[in-house]
């Protein structure tokens, strides 16, 4: 069990999904304003500032990102690459469940931020090929979505 433990350390260096959250969070107000402050990422997962202010301390400690004194906060290079990786996930989720024809946003989001946290690396891959293999191939997709209840329509 503890070998168990110490491989799966290895497979994923962010472990908890809590962590996750927030180099995703982080990465997506990189992305969009060049910095996070941690207001900006309290608004975003909805929690207190002393709350995301402790992690912050932990991921700084863990390398994944730098304090800078005027912008707020910054990815580490390591940080980036996750926070990246992160959201390319976040987003395939989001493809296979429109594929699905759901469409409710707030569905979405919720089956999408409940499951991205235990997909391994490889299933994803799998996950990645099959929604391009949709979008290359919509025929034998549409016949399978006309066998399925059409989803509640927003
Ligand atoms: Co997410």
């Amino acid at each position: 069990m503890h070998i168990l433990a110490e491989k799966e350390k290895r497979v994923r260096e962010v472990s908890t999904p809590n962590q996750e959250d927030y180099l995703e969070a982080i990465w997506r107000l990189t992305q969009e304003k060049g910095y996070a402050r941690v207001s900006d990422i309290a608004d975003r997962l909805h929690i207190s500032q002393a709350s995301v202010s402790k992690m912050i301390r932990k991921l700084k400690a863990d390398g994944w990102l730098d304090v800078e004194r005027y912008r707020g906060l910054a990815l580490t290079p390591k940080g980036m690459a996750e926070g990246r990786q992160l959201l390319a996930r976040h987003q395939i989720l989001e493809r296979f469940l429109l594929h699905l024809a759901i469409h409710e946003g707030s569905i979405i989001d919720h089956d999408v931020e409940g499951i991205e946290h235990y997909f391994s690396v490889e299933t994803l891959d799998r996950l990645t090929a099959l929604v391009a293999f949709i979008d290359q191939n919509p025929l034998w997709w549409d016949k399978f979505l006309q066998k399925i209840p059409p989803a509640s329509k927003p």
